[in-house]
């Protein structure tokens, strides 16, 4: 198994430099500071489709539209904060997973830089589908507002899909072989169920996001024709729906990871997990059920059992890395070390080398090289004819080199190479009769 391994995986050096921080604290603000971007990827992606869909609603019901608009305007936060927030999980995953990180990279290339143009239209339409909101709201405008919203959820849901397929390569360097660029690398491991799987979560949060923030007495005044306890259900309808499917996506999700990462700790940590789920799904259904006077209370203990699955779900996803990679990083590190040793072992037994920085003759004749060629006239005459003139007289060459004179009418005069010494200059002189031409 190993051995297989062994012989389709690029086992690369690592860099011999030391972490800025021990590794275990570096994983652990892995895990955290990711699930901080995340959530605010989750609440981009999943309000964009919501102010797509409601927009829509809007056509027929005005106060859908009216809706629309106050979450398109948290869009936009909400993506800043992400993309800010992206830097430390990126900063992270450089330091502790470099090789496997910087294979992926490689491989996806072409697609992995497309998201910065990508981000930037996304980012560009959000702005114009909320500035033009007013402007365009009537009319034969409202259908092309409409459009601009669509393509920039599009957007917004074609980038997390570029960085998880990244993400997902960089768990299989078994697999690098056989990549050819991004679509490739989409039939490796299980990139569609964890898409899934991260859509529903961004649809459950930003419900869960949207029955906490149109609570609000000022934001709920601004949508005329909803009430609050009304609006309060509906989202937590959206975050039950979204909670629920994930009981299908999850399994899915969990039975086509390929088991190189999968362990019993995975389980131990995604089980439990899934059971609070189940216990979220139940809260949020008896919300959903319950009289109007139960909606008042009970949101932050919801948050809460929400964030404690969250940390669960991360940590699961981050013991699978650990395990996928164990065998990959534990060859790296062998051949780093034994690269060091190799490096140990040569310089004590030559301590010459190890101290100067000692040229080979070929590396000195480089210096010469740009004007001197074996068999043929460059901007100096050639090493055969050279080697006629001076055969038998190294020293010869020596001092012409050390202060060349003006002989050849048709060539221009050659610079002098006192410099380099007489020493390197012989040597030089050597190795030009020695391989020279006859
Ligand atoms: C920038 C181009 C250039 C470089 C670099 C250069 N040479 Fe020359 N070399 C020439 C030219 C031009 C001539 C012909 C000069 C003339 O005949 O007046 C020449 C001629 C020579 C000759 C022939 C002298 C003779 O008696 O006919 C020797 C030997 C020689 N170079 C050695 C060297 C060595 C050794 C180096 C490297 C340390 C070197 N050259 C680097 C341009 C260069």
């Amino acid at each position: 198994m190993i051995l297989s391994i062994l012989a389709h995986t690029p086992i690369p050096r690592d860099l011999p430099l030391p972490l800025p921080l021990p590794e275990g604290l570096l994983k652990a603000l892995l895990v955290v500071f990711f699930l901080v971007h995340i959530l605010f990827v989750n609440l981009t992606v999943g309000g964009s489709i919501l102010v797509a869909i409601f927009e829509g609603l809007g056509f027929r019901k005005r106060r859908y539209d009216l809706l629309a608009l106050e979450i398109a305007k948290t869009v936009t936060v909400n993506k800043s904060l992400a993309v800010v927030m992206g830097i430390g999980p990126l900063l992270c995953i450089n330091l502790v997973y470099t090789v496997e990180w910087y294979g992926a990279n490689a491989l996806t290339g072409h697609a992995w830089l497309l998201i910065i143009p990508l981000i930037t239209l996304a980012f560009l339409l959000a702005y114009l589908h909320k500035y033009t909101w007013h402007r365009w709201e009537s009319g034969g405008w409202k259908i092309g507002h409409w459009a601009i919203v669509l393509a920039s959820t599009l957007l917004f849901l074609c980038i997390p899909f570029v960085f998880l397929a990244n993400i997902n390569l960089m768990l299989f360097p078994s697999e690098w072989e056989k990549v050819k660029g991004f679509f490739s690398s989409l039939r490796i491991g299980n990139v569609f169920p964890r898409y899934l799987h991260f859509l529903l979560a961004s649809v459950a949060l930003s419900g869960l996001a949207g029955a906490g923030w149109f609570w609000k007495a000022t934001v709920v005044e601004k949508i005329p024709g909803f009430r609050r306890d009304e609006l309060r259900r509906m989202f937590y309808r959206v975050a039950m729906w979204a909670t629920g499917l994930q009981f299908i996506a999850g399994p899915i999700l969990l039975f086509t990871l390929p088991g190189v990462g999968v362990t019993p700790l995975l389980y131990k940590i995604i089980l439990p997990s899934a059971a609070l789920g189940l216990c979220l799904w139940y809260a949020l259904w008896k919300k959903v059920k319950g009289s109007d006077g139960n909606l008042s209370t009970g949101f932050f203990p919801i948050v809460c059992f929400f964030s404690v699955v969250v940390l669960g779900m991360g940590s699961g996803r981050h013991a699978y890395r650990e395990a996928a990679l164990a065998s990959h990083q534990s060859q790296v590190r062998e051949r780093s070390e034994d690269y060091q040793k190799q490096l140990e072992a040569w310089n004590t037994a030559h301590p010459e080398d190890a101290e100067s920085d000692a040229e080979t003759p070929e590396q000195l004749f480089a210096t010469c090289a740009a004007c001197h060629a074996p068999d043929q006239r460059l901007v100096g005459p050639s090493l055969k004819e050279i080697a006629v003139i001076y055969a038998g007289n190294p020293d010869g060459i020596v001092t012409w080199a050390t202060a060349p004179g003006k002989k050849r009418p048709d060539y221009p005069p050659m610079p002098a190479f006192a410099h380099l010494g007489e020493e390197k200059l012989r040597t030089i002189a050597d190795y030009i009769l020695a391989t020279a031409p006859k």
